[in-house]
C-alpha cells in the first residue's frame, strides 16, 4: 500500500499538540529569542511540577514522565527518602567551600560496589569525568592517542564531541589525536593497537552506546581487556549514565546508576600504584605491564 506524505503543518497530531499547549508555545516564543537552539521541533512543552512518574506542563496537562530525568531518576521525581536527605542537607548550608563527612562516605560506598576504583574522584559532570580521565591517561602514559567508537558519548569537551572526521569549533590538533573504530570492531583496535605506540587510552561506554541503540557485549568487554593489557594501553569505562556494571555484580543487584564516574581500568592496581608514584613515566612509555 503506498503511505502519503503529511506536511508538518498539516499533521493532525501537531494541531492537538498546539491546541493543548498553548502556554508552553508562547514560553517557547519567548524562549527563542535568547537561548540558541535550546528547544525541540515544534516547541518543547514547559513542565511546572512533577512527582513520581508523572509530570505536569504550564497548560495543566499530565504525562507519563518516560524521560526520567534522562535517565538519572530511577527512584521517580521527588522519592519521599531522597527529598528528605536533600532537604535536610540543604538546611544545613548553601555551600560549605570545605570537605566534609559525607563526600567520604559517598567514595566508600562507591569502592565497596566497585572494588576496583581505588582511588574515586567526583566532578559536577560527566563531560568533566571524562575529560579528567582522559587527560589522566595522558598524563600517566605519555602518550597523546585515544581510541574512541563511533556513536559512543562522552560529553561535550574537545576530544570527544565530533564525529570521525570532525565537526566546526573543533580545533584540528584534537581531531588529530583521536583514532575511531566501529561499535564492536575489535579487528579494527586489534590493528591499532598492534600497530601504533601513541595509544594512551581506549574509551567506550561499556554496556550500551547510542540512546540504547547499540549495545556492547561482554565478548567485546573481554577482548578489550585482553587487548589493552596486552599492547599496555589503559581501558576506560565511562559508565556516566549506565545502570549495570560490567565489572561489579552487586551494582546491577543494587541497580546503581553511576554519575559522572569514569572508571579507569587497566591492570587497576599497577595503575593506581605507580599514579601514587609518577616516576620515570617516559620510560616507560612503551607499555604498563
Ligand atoms: C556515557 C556518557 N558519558 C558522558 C556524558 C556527559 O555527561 P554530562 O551531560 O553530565 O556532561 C553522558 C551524558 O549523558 C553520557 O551518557
Amino acid at each position: 500500500m503506498a503511505t502519503q506524505t503529511v506536511p508538518l503543518a498539516e499533521s493532525r497530531i501537531l494541531r492537538a499538540y498546539w491546541e493543548k499547549t498553548p502556554r508552553s508555545r508562547e514560553l517557547h516564543i519567548r524562549a527563542a529569542a535568547l537561548l540558541p537552539n535550546g528547544y525541540l521541533e515544534p516547541y518543547p512543552i514547559y513542565a511546572t511540577r512533577a512527582s513520581g512518574s508523572h509530570k505536569w506542563d504550564a497548560d495543566g496537562n499530565e504525562y507519563v514522565d518516560y524521560f526520567g530525568g534522562h535517565g538519572a531518576l530511577i527512584l521517580g521525581h521527588n522519592h519521599p527518602v531522597a527529598l528528605g536527605a536533600i532537604q535536610k542537607q540543604v538546611a544545613l548550608r548553601s555551600h560549605y567551600g570545605a570537605s566534609h563527612e559525607l563526600e567520604i562516605c559517598w567514595a566508600e560506598l562507591i569502592h565497596k560496589m566497585v572494588p576496583s576504583a581505588e582511588r574515586v574522584r567526583f566532578t559536577n559532570s560527566g563531560t568533566e569525568a571524562t575529560h579528567l580521565a582522559l587527560r589522566l591517561a595522558r598524563a600517566f602514559s605519555g602518550k597523546n592517542k585515544i581510541v574512541r567508537f563511533s556513536g559512543h558519548f562522552h560529553g561535550w569537551h574537545d576530544h570527544v564531541s565530533f564525529p570521525p572526521g570532525g565537526a566546526e569549533g573543533i580545533p584540528r590538533g584534537a581531531v588529530d589525536e583521536v583514532l575511531f573504530a566501529d561499535p564492536n570492531d575489535v579487528r579494527r583496535v586489534e590493528e591499532l593497537l598492534s600497530t601504533r605506540r601513541d595509544i594512551a587510552a581506549v574509551i567506550l561506554e561499556p554496556t550500551v552506546a547510542t540512546f540504547g541503540t547499540s549495545p556492547t557485549g561482554s565478548e567485546m568487554l573481554r577482548a578489550l581487556r585482553g587487548l589493552t593489557s596486552r599492547f599496555g594501553v589503559l581501558l576506560i569505562f565511562d559508565q556516566v549514565i549506565s545502570v549495570a556494571n560490567p565489572g561489579a555484580a552487586a551494582c546491577r543487584r543494587a541497580n546503581w546508576r553511576h554519575r559522572c564516574i569514569c572508571i579507569l581500568m587497566s591492570r587497576a592496581s599497577t595503575w593506581t600504584r605507580r599514579a601514587r608514584r609518577p616516576t620515570n613515566r617516559r620510560r616507560n612509555s612503551s607499555g604498563m605491564t
